[in-house]
């Protein structure tokens, strides 16, 4: 079949929806020869049947391999080696494995309890601080943002005050209309900032992340993993649950009588929350993988070595998953959703975010029950790997 401009297709449009195209290829096709945005061929899955089966084989469908893809820029020996230390996103198992095991004690449901008290902290800080400022507030800016920054910063043990500035080079990193060249220099800026704060753990362990992960010898990491590991925790710890904040916001003040059930019936918050993960579904420009064999996906035969990419959004807002998968309906069980991935990299700060969304939308609903938005269609950031909005402003 001939490869197809399906390139926009990945992007959000305007608004909470994917694309519709994406629901056509869906019905069609669920695995669609297309051009990938680096460029070459790829195929993308649409299915959450197919999503399922890709992100669920690590042996088949792997993820050490994209440099390796057509289309993916030329990258030195030395590039590869500044780039991949740590960063669990570029690993298979059993590489991966090791660095997961590592990590994953400190991401447990049991241990998110612990710091529980300080998100509930955090959150009411910023409450009260919007509050004596009165209305109107910027909540991307004033609540969606430096919340989820403020608990990763903690709990990694990297200065808030620095935050400015990674956030700022994360917008560019994630900033799909840049080259991938531009997007690796970035990275490399991140990196020299964060290996100042590994080399200060190495001297005066701190009681958070890094210094943990300093201190135990047994864990054998290198400066250069750890670097990576708080590279990418730093970035997926609060763009993500940012874009979720910001964007789940302005999703409830768009249908009052959801935003009503959230805030004045407390126990269907968690609910809520998964059903908010899977309409807004903000990791929305594909999830790649390579094919490490020949391989069967949904009715077609895959060779060796060709990209896949699962687009998230569409698979969780397939028929096959829920009914009537474009409303949004708080009151329905959407835990089989794939907002946080599948399988061995199902996403590690899920019980995190999960906990920061639990406790930030009741909070912000019931301290201002009159709350709206102030413009008919704020900004959306549609060229970013993570979709949400620039800003939102709102009154009460
Ligand atoms: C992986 C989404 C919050 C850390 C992932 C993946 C997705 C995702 C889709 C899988 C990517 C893949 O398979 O290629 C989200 C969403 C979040 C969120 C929607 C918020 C609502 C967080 C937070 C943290 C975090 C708060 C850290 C504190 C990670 C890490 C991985 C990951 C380390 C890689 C796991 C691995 O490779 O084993 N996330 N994430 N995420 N996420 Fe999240």
């Amino acid at each position: 079949m001939a490869a197809i401009p399906t390139t926009p297709l990945y992007m959000r449009r305007i608004g909470f929806d994917p694309d519709p195209g994406l629901a056509v290829l869906r019905e069609e096709d669920g695995v669609r020869r297309v051009d990938s945005l680096l460029g070459g061929p790829a195929w993308l899955v649409t299915r959450i049947a197919d999503v399922r089966q890709v992100l669920g084989d690590p042996v088949r469908f792997g993820n050490s391999r994209h440099h390796l893809v057509p289309g993916a820029p030329a990258m030195t020996e030395e590039e590869l080696a500044a780039m991949l230390p740590g960063n669990l996103l570029g690993f298979d198992p059993p590489e991966h494995t090791r660095l997961r095991r590592l990590l994953m004690p400190e991401f447990t449901v049991r241990r998110m309890r612990r710091i529980e008290p300080r998100i509930h902290e955090i959150v009411n800080d910023h409450l009260d601080a919007i509050e004596r400022e009165g209305p109107p507030a910027e909540l991307v800016a004033d609540f969606a943002l430096p919340i989820p920054a403020l608990v990763i910063c903690e709990l990694l043990g990297v200065p808030f005050e620095d935050r400015d500035d990674f956030q700022s080079r994360y917008t560019r990193f994630f900033d799909v209309s840049l080259s991938m060249a531009e997007r690796y220099a970035v990275q490399a800026e991140a990196k020299a900032y964060l290996a100042e704060l590994v080399a200060r753990a190495r001297v005066e362990p701190g009681d958070d992340l890094l210094g943990m992960l300093v201190r135990d010898e047994s864990a054998g990491l290198d400066d250069r993993e750890l670097v990576g590991i708080a590279d990418l925790l730093l970035l997926a710890g609060h763009e993500t649950t940012a874009n979720m904040l910001g964007l789940g916001v302005l999703a409830l003040l768009r249908h009052p009588d959801q935003l009503r059930l959230l805030r004045d019936e407390a126990d269907r918050v968690d609910a809520a929350v998964e059903e908010l993960l899977r309409w807004l579904t903000v990791v929305h420009t594909g999830v790649p993988r390579v094919t490490t064999a020949e391989v069967e996906l949904g009715g077609h035969t895959l060779g060796p070595g060709e990209l896949v990419v699962c687009s998230l959004p569409a698979a969780n807002r397939d028929p096959r998953l829920v009914r009537d998968p474009d409303g949004l309906d708080i009151t329905r069980d959407a835990g089989g959703h794939v907002a946080f991935g599948h399988g061995v990299h199902h996403c590690l700060g899920a019980p995190l975010a999960r906990m920061e969304m639990r406790i930030a939308f009741p909070a912000l609903l019931r301290r201002f029950p009159t709350l709206r938005a102030v413009e008919r269609e704020p900004e959306y950031r549609a060229q970013q790997v993570v979709y949400g909005l620039a800003s939102l402003p709102v009154t009460w």
